[in-house]
C-alpha cells in the first residue's frame, strides 16, 4: 500500500507538471483526489490493514493528498500568473506616444453675427424674445395687417403644413406674440432672432435663413428714435465710418415704412461693384408700427407708438465678412468656416 501511495504521488506530479491549462488540471484533481479518485480507493482498502500499519499508511495518505493538492495549487497559480503576464504584454500601452489631435470646431459665422447683434442691442436695453418656427397664418400674416388676399403675401411664399399653419416667413410674428403678452404695458424693447423659411433658392436666397426682428413700444416714439437706434447699430456692427439712409418703402405692418441702407462697406460711398455703383447697401426693413397692428395686439394706438425693424443675418454676415455666395454658409466646408473668429 505504501508503494501504491508513492506511485500515485509520482504519477500525479508527472501529470501536473505536464499540464498546460486549467481544464486538464481540473481533470487531474478529480482523477487523484476526487471522491471516486485513486487516493480514495486506496484509503477504502485500509480496513484490511493491521492496527500497526493503519496509522502509518493513514499518515502517508494524508501527506500524499496534501502534497498533490499543494503542487496543484502552485501550478494553478503559475498558469494564472502567466496568463496575466501574456495579457499585459498584449495590452501594452505606450503612454509616451503622441496623442491623436482632436479637430476643434469654430463658431459658425452666422452665430458670430447673431451673438454680436444680441450684444449690441443688449447694450441698448433690448432683451431677447423667441417664437415658434412653425407658425399660424394668424401670427405670420393676419395680425401683421396682411389679410388673406393681400398681394404682399406673394413675396413671402412659404412651406405650408396646413392652409392655416406654415413655416414662418419672417420673425415679425414674434412682435405680435410679445405684444399680446405684455399689452398694455410699456416700454417694450425686444429683439427676436431666429430661422425663417421661404420658397427661394439662389446665390443670395436660401429656403432657410436667419432674421433678427426688433420692436420698441413706448408713449413717445418717433422716426428719429428709429433712425438713431439703427445708426448706432450700423456703426457698432460695421464701424464708425458707416452712415445710414432711410428710403421710403412699403410694409403692411408699418406706416410709414423705410428700407435702410448703409454706406458701402467696400468703397465707403464712392461707388463700386459691391454696391453696383450706388454707394449704398440695403440691410433691413423698418418703420413705425401700424396702428392696426398695435390695436390687434391689445395696445391703444392713441396712447402708444412703436417702431420695428427686421434684418437678414446672412446678408449682414456677407457684408461684414465680404462673402459673395450665401450658399457657403450651409455647405459646411471646414476650410470656409474656420476663417471666422
Ligand atoms: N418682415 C419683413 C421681411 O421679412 C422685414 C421687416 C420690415 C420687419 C419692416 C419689420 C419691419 O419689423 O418694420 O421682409
Amino acid at each position: 500500500m505504501i508503494e501504491k501511495l508513492n506511485t500515485i504521488k509520482e504519477q500525479a506530479f508527472d501529470e501536473i507538471s505536464g499540464s498546460q491549462d486549467m481544464a486538464s488540471l481540473e481533470k487531474i484533481k478529480i482523477k487523484f483526489l476526487g471522491k471516486k479518485g485513486e487516493l480514495t480507493s486506496v484509503l477504502r482498502g485500509m480496513g484490511q490493514l493491521s492496527s500497526e500499519e493503519r496509522p502509518k499508511v493513514g499518515k502517508l495518505a494524508n501527506e500524499v493528498r496534501d502534497s498533490i493538492q499543494a503542487f496543484l495549487d502552485e501550478k494553478i497559480f503559475d498558469l494564472k500568473q502567466r496568463a496575466a503576464e501574456d495579457r499585459l504584454k498584449e495590452e501594452r500601452l505606450d503612454v509616451t506616444l503622441p496623442g491623436y489631435k482632436m479637430g476643434v470646431g469654430t463658431i459658425h459665422p452666422i452665430s458670430l453675427v447673431l451673438n454680436e447683434i444680441r450684444e449690441i442691442f443688449g447694450g441698448l436695453g433690448y432683451s431677447v424674445a423667441e417664437g415658434p418656427e412653425i407658425e399660424s397664418d394668424y401670427y405670420n400674416f393676419e395680425a401683421l395687417n396682411l389679410p388673406k388676399d393681400h398681394p404682399a403675401r406673394d413675396m413671402q411664399d412659404s412651406f405650408y403644413i396646413t392652409p392655416e399653419v406654415l413655416l414662418r416667413t419672417h420673425t415679425s410674428p414674434v412682435q405680435v406674440r410679445v405684444m399680446e403678452k405684455v399689452a398694455p404695458k410699456v416700454p417694450v424693447r425686444i429683439i427676436a432672432p431666429g430661422k425663417v423659411y421661404r420658397r427661394d433658392d439662389d446665390a443670395t436666397h436660401s429656403p432657410m435663413f436667419h432674421q433678427v426682428e426688433g420692436l420698441l413700444i413706448d408713449r413717445e416714439v418717433t422716426l428719429g428714435d428709429l433712425k438713431g437706434t439703427l445708426l448706432a447699430f450700423a456703426k457698432a456692427m460695421f464701424g464708425e465710418r458707416v452712415e445710414i439712409r432711410l428710403r421710403p418703402s412699403y410694409f403692411p405692418f408699418t406706416e410709414p415704412s423705410a428700407e435702410v441702407d448703409i454706406s458701402c462697406v467696400m468703397c465707403h460711398g464712392s461707388g463700386c461693384r459691391v454696391c453696383s455703383g450706388t454707394g449704398w447697401l440695403e440691410i433691413l426693413g423698418s418703420g413705425m408700427v401700424h396702428p392696426r397692428v398695435l390695436e390687434m395686439s391689445g395696445y391703444d394706438p392713441e396712447k402708444v407708438r412703436g417702431f420695428a425693424f427686421g434684418m437678414g443675418v446672412e446678408r449682414i454676415a456677407m457684408l461684414k465678412y465680404g462673402i459673395n455666395d450665401l450658399r457657403l454658409f450651409f455647405d459646411n466646408d471646414i476650410r470656409f468656416l474656420k476663417q471666422f473668429k
